[in-house]
């Protein structure tokens, strides 16, 4: 059985079960549950309907989810089955069938679509846990019995292996779990499920999830006993194939082969093959779903993945760059039942790419300061933590590296400062708990949802169907309500709620969301207001016609973004309010004044058009197939609203938000700010309409001003402003030439030459100096005129090199030490030097090569500060 054999016979078998096939949800999980950074099993996308928060499609449902555990990360390569990136299988009971039926459907499919002699299946079951205060699943056992099981073959095992839970909290079960006996040539007699073996594999889990845990070990039964299994396609495939790893099954050898036909005569690393064929793939699709390498959360995963594959690839001697090849064989392996892989073809071969440009340089610096700590006969935890944190350079290849060399690596002291950044970076979670209690609000407010009308009307004559005090707080809930809920983006509406006869009651201070439903904040509620008053809620006319034109602006720019960059721009983000709007979106570099240029003025040009704008309610694969995007990660029901402007041809968007009727309502966009968000990712503010139009006021007040203050016409505030910096140059020059002893070294010159990289200024140069002192005396000065910055001055005295560099303080906590910096350069030159971190000084013997010393410092702040 091929993998998609194995897949589609699943599938199918639980179709013909009566259950609802479900397309693999995105590795990213919807935004409102920040419980895990990507999804980790088929269950994830489904949990609103384990908890009854929302309404599942069926009572019975099965998918082929997309998964990734980054847990696994460091273990790949080193088993014959573990894997960043899988394929699981499962089918689910929201309230069907339990325990007896999930047993009875995985004995059918394990003898009837798997073929497997049922001699060779065992099953475990949860014997039980006192914290938790359950006993036996005998109900589990008793279903088993039923089925035909010997009682030998149905173990007990504890808590650790056989509940399951999707997190620390949340929704739960024992689970029971299918074996597959390889046989005694695999093991010994002894042997049993759920031990540490290889004669028993398992392959199929079935949690019976009938609880939610909150806090942990406090169990409460959900609304309905649920079933959700998991059965991972790739230890089927090797079951099925008959072969002793993963990595030998179908989906992996033309990746292994790959890799093969790569590697260097004389290399042979099956670790290193493995790691590449696993991570590649693990980085096909997390491009595929939208994440781009950056050092941060999802990013950082990806980041990290496709690092380790590179250095991998680097170690095995492969020549010019591989990661495109690797995505190739992976889109010819699954990319029939993944067409993502098709469609973001350009953008996955796009970042693949440029991280291992990029990554190439880092790997060189991280080999040559990797080879001065070995050089010194041992790398301290901290050291191989720096290497990594700071330069991104892979603890592995530190350890291999270090190996070969039989130089030892503090590998505790390493895990120690990952495990205190690891609780660092966890530190920020709580968002689902937030989540829950917004819908606790919504829900204690009526459980009837409120009818949204704000796309049509800004008033609405309705009733009060809930008032809520909470925290201090007022809430109300609307029978009909025409305020648009915070969302996709898009601010709350503002407003006011007025007395049927239109006396003013309360001002709306915020509109919470949760799915589809809302419930408003009220500011200086008098009394009385109660469920049932009839009222008149009337929105803010002007901030919401500021807000939809900016929200339309947005979806224009996002087009023209598309189209003078790239399809590998993806929106990121996004902020939507009367003010302004903030759009991020994935890009690797600064945009050019051209670029920004044509961006705004494609964006005006489509405001003049004055194309309609019309939101349409069409089904998910009809938006799919129009070409609309959707933000990665968000969930969409069958059913999509899509916002098409003019006929489409530029831009469908998936999006719940309010639009203008049509473009000229913008009435023109202007570009603010372009800048970085996140490593990839940039991001853009512009303003609108009235917003706009004060903006470019304020300019030309300013420039009149300057122009007073120059006593000149607007027109020559540049060329008056040039002969000013001229003047003032000459005299700075006049009066450091009087200056006696320190030569002329033009201070004013060398602060105009700093680069800003990564937001720092930079600045390396040689200077014209008598001596060493000198030199310290020109950098000190240099300093005080450009303020924060990272400097690495160099001079030709007597025949030899001096060097000064001076980082300021900031940049010192992030990493960049003077000390380093001279170092790097000295080595250049022949000769040596240190200092403290701020500032510190060097020789050298070689003035030829004081240049050379000049670009390494500089190449070394910048793979610092990226
Ligand atoms: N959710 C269960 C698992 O991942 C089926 O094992």
């Amino acid at each position: 059985m091929t993998s998609d054999e194995i897949r589609e016979s699943y599938l199918s078998f639980f179709e013909r079960q009566g259950h609802k096939r479900l397309q693999s949800a995105s590795l990213v999980p919807a935004s409102y549950d920040p419980s895990v950074l990507l999804t980790t099993a088929g269950m994830h996308p489904l949990k609103p309907y384990f908890q009854g928060l929302e309404t599942p499609p069926a009572a019975r449902l099965t998918s082929c989810q997309k998964c990734f555990r980054t847990p696994d990360i460091d273990v790949v390569g080193t088993t014959t089955r573990h894997l960043t990136f899988f394929e699981m299988l499962g089918n689910f009971s929201m309230g069907d069938y339990f325990k007896q039926g999930a047993a009875e459907f995985a004995w059918d499919m394990s003898l009837n679509g798997f073929g497997f002699d049922p001699e060779k299946i065992w099953v475990t079951v949860f014997e039980g846990d006192e914290e938790l205060g359950l006993g036996l699943d005998e109900e589990a056992v008793e279903a088993w019995l039923a089925i035909g099981v010997p009682r030998e073959r149905i173990v007990p095992c504890p808590r650790s292996e056989n509940f399951w839970q999707a997190g620390e909290t949340g929704p739960c079960g024992p689970c029971s779990e299918l074996y597959y006996d390889r046989g005694l040539e695999w093991g010994t007699e002894d042997d049993l499920p759920g031990g540490e073996n290889e004669r028993f594999l398992e392959y199929w889990n079935l949690v019976f999830m009938q609880y939610n845990q909150d806090p942990v070990n406090t169990l409460t039964p959900l609304p309905k006993k649920n079933i959700d299994t998991g059965l991972g396609l790739n230890r089927m495939a090797l079951i099925q194939q008959g072969v002793d790893s993963v990595f030998d099954t179908d989906q992996f050898v033309p990746l292994m082969q790959l890799g093969q036909s790569l590697t260097a005569s004389g290399k042979h690393d099956d670790r290193a093959l493995r790691i590449l064929a696993d991570h590649t793939r693990g980085m096909t699709f997390l491009i595929a779903d939208g994440v781009v390498p950056s050092n941060e959360d999802r990013g950082y995963v990806l980041r990290r993945l496709m690092r380790r594959a590179i250095a991998q690839g680097h170690r095995l001697g492969f020549e010019g760059e591989f990661l495109t090849k690797y995505v190739d064989v992976v889109q010819e392996t699954m990319g029939a039942a993944y067409p993502e892989l098709g469609r973001e073809r350009d953008t996955i071969l796009r970042w693949a790419q440029a991280e291992e440009q990029g990554f190439g340089r880092t790997l060189e610096t991280g080999l040559i300061m990797l080879e001065d700590l070995l050089g010194r006969g041992e790398v301290s935890g901290e050291d191989a933590f720096k290497l990594h944190d700071t330069f991104g350079f892979p603890i592995d290849l530190t350890t291999e590296i270090a190996g070969e060399r039989e130089v030892p690596v503090d590998i505790a002291g390493y895990d120690a400062l990952m495990e205190e950044q690891r609780l660092r970076s966890s530190a920020g979670a709580g968002g689902q708990e937030r989540v829950g209690a917004r819908q606790e609000v919504i829900r204690q407010l009526s459980e009837e949802p409120t009818d949204f009308t704000g796309y049509e009307h800004l008033e609405e004559r309705t009733t009060v169907a809930g008032v809520l005090e909470q925290g201090g707080r007022t809430f109300v809930k609307l029978a009909a309500s025409p305020f648009y809920a915070q969302g996709g983006g898009q601010v709350s509406d503002e407003g006011v709620i007025l007395s049927a006869d239109g006396e003013p009651r309360a001002t709306v201070s915020e509109v919470l969301r949760a799915g589809e439903d809302q419930a408003i904040a009220l500011e200086g509620v008098g009394d009385g207001l109660k469920a049932g008053d009839t009222v008149l809620a009337r929105v803010d006319r002007p901030a919401r016609t500021a807000t939809q034109a900016n929200h339309t602006a947005t979806h224009l720019l996002h087009a023209a973004l598309r189209q003078t960059l790239g399809t590998h721009v993806r929106q990121a983000g996004s902020y939507v309010g009367p003010d302004k709007l903030r759009f991020d979106f994935t890009h690797g570099t600064r945009l050019s004044p051209e670029e920004l240029r044509e961006v705004e003025d494609q964006v005006n040009a489509w405001v003049l058009q004055n194309d309609p704008v019309r939101p349409i309610t069409t089904t998910l694969d009809e938006a799919r197939e129009l070409g609309a995007m959707a933000l990665f990660g968000e969930k969409y029901g069958d059913v999509v609203r899509m916002v098409q402007i003019g006929g489409g041809e530029y831009s469908r968007e998936l999006c719940g938000g309010t639009h203008v009727r049509a473009t000229a309502e913008i009435g023109v966009f202007k570009i603010v700010s372009e800048g970085s968000s996140a490593s990839n990712v940039r991001r853009i503010e512009a303003v609108t309409g009235p917003e706009a139009v004060t903006l470019l006021r304020s300019h030309d007040a300013l420039i009149r001003e300057a122009a007073g203050e120059l006593r000149t016409s607007p027109e020559q505030v540049p060329a008056k402003v040039a002969d000013l910096q001229r003047a003032l140059k000459d005299a700075q020059k006049a009066a450091q030439s009087g200056g006696g002893a320190n030569g002329a070294v033009d201070v004013a010159a060398l602060a105009n030459a700093a680069e800003v990289v990564e937001g720092v200024k930079v600045l390396t140069s040689r200077v014209e100096v008598g001596d060493a002192r000198a030199l310290l005396d020109a950098t000190d000065r240099v300093k005080n005129a450009i303020g924060d910055a990272a400097i690495v001055l160099g001079a030709v005295t007597d025949g030899k090199v001096a060097l000064v560099a001076s980082v300021a303080q900031p940049l010192v906590e992030r990493g960049l030490k003077a000390g380093d910096l001279v170092k790097v350069a000295a080595e250049v030159v022949g000769g040596g030097g240190g200092g403290r971190p701020t500032l510190a000084q060097a020789g050298g013997r070689d003035p030829e090569k004081l240049d050379d010393a000049l670009a390494a410092a500089a190449e070394r702040i910048r793979s610092v500060l990226a």
